[in-house]
């Protein structure tokens, strides 16, 4: 049975194909993007991408990740567009490849990075792909600290759920994200489609950003055990 990491890797291998020399590079974040994308785009294009490419970290973690391997990087504020940004997700809809993120709780980032990008290309493994995403999956939200506590009750309130305020480990209380927010988790509630989640959610004031990610993703590589499934989406020129 073939691992995760080597899933990860065979389908990264095949997102390589989008970077050219001399083109601005978005980086997720996360463990896809960390092991398993940035080392085979080092093992496979090695210094060419050193030499010829920038890239746009979505996180400190990407940031620090990538300042150990030598590579050049631009902050999302000094570029006016990304040619092509490489991600994973939590979860991708096989059909609409609406994909959720923010499991590491850098979906703020992704999704202004994403934004400005020309096309956004996941890496998943296939334990990822769904062709629904289910009542119950958690939506990240992310919303400063000095608001959290209304936030939270009105989204109780008017979703009929119960939500949580995101903990981590290696420290106590709230997760506190690199741009100084808290994150609730959402469910998604019965009878709530992904997009009318994401408007609601939109709606409410001190809501900066959710993890559904509709309409931005170009293109997904799905590593599985029978090698790696590529999925587009419809109507979008790569
Ligand atoms: C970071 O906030 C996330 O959006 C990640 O891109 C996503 O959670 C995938 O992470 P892993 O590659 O660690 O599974």
């Amino acid at each position: 049975m073939s691992s995760l990491l080597s899933l990860r890797k065979s389908a990264s291998r095949k997102a390589l194909s989008y970077i050219k020399p001399g083109m601005i590079i978005g980086l997720g974040s996360g463990s896809t993007i960390a092991e398993s994308f940035l080392p085979v785009m080092l093992e496979e294009a090695g210094s060419d991408v050193v030499e010829k490419n920038f890239f746009v970290p979505s996180s400190r973690q990407i940031e620090f990740r990538a300042l150990e391997l030598g590579l050049r990087l631009l902050s999302l504020n000094q570029v006016e567009k990304v040619d092509v940004t490489i991600d994973s997700a939590d979860l991708v809809e096989k059909e609409s490849l609406t994909a959720i993120k923010g499991g590491g709780g850098a979906f703020l980032m992704e999704k202004v990075l994403s934004s400005i990008s020309d096309n956004l290309i996941l890496i998943i493994d296939e334990n990822k792909l769904v062709e629904k995403i289910q009542p119950g999956s958690l939506i990240p939200v992310e919303v400063p600290p000095d608001f959290i506590i209304p936030v939270k009750r009105r989204l109780e309130k008017e979703l009929g759920v119960s939500v949580r305020i995101r903990t981590g480990s290696g420290k106590v209380g709230p997760v506190i994200t690199d741009l100084g927010n808290a994150i609730i988790d959402v469910p998604l509630p019965e009878g709530y489609s992904l997009g009318q989640l994401d408007s609601f959610l939109h709606r409410v004031p001190g809501v900066l950003e959710t993890g559904i990610f509709r309409d931005l993703v170009s293109k997904v590589y799905v590593g599985t055990g029978n090698g790696v499934l590529e999925l587009e989406r419809r109507g979008v020129m790569l």
